[in-house]
């Protein structure tokens, strides 16, 4: 594991022991920025599909030194064409949850955390080409 890489899995750690589950901040975000997303839920009505999404983005985003991310987002991005998810849309999905956990780590989001996420964010964004 990168230096990065295990700041990013420390800030989720840490987010998880400070807020428990983040999903419904995540998605609260995502419905604010894309209103049209949330119908494409309706089905979800236990919360399990948002919350194994959400829970393969995390593992994306501490794994994305090896091959796992890499293969992950370009399949999952084919993926949810069929959904209707337009590629800019699946892109903005990890901004998103960089912001919900900046605005929920406070004064944990320190400068090593917002250096290792923005790396990470400009990995993610040369595999989600628009
Ligand atoms: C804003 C961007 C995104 C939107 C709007 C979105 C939307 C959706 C929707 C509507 C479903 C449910 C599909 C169905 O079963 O009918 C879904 C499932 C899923 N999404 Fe996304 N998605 C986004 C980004 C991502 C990203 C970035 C990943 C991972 C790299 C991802 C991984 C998954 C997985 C694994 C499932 C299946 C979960 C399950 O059924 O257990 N999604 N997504």
């Amino acid at each position: 594991m990168t230096q990065a890489s295990e700041i990013i899995s420390q800030s989720l750690e840490l987010l998880a022991e400070r807020v428990g589950d983040p999903a419904p901040q995540v998605y609260a975000r995502l419905f604010a920025a894309y209103p049209e997303m949330e119908a494409m839920f309706v089905r979800d009505v236990t919360g399990a599909v948002k919350g194994e999404m959400l829970a393969m983005t995390f593992q994306c985003l501490m794994d994305l030194d090896g091959g796992y991310a890499a293969n992950m987002i370009a399949a999952e991005r084919v993926n949810h064409d069929a959904f209707g998810v337009p590629h800019e849309v699946f892109g903005r999905f990890f901004p998103l949850l960089a912001e919900t956990c900046r605005e929920l780590l406070g004064d944990a989001w320190t400068p090593p955390v917002e250096r290792a996420w923005a790396a990470a964010l400009a990995r993610i964004a040369e595999l989600t080409p628009i």
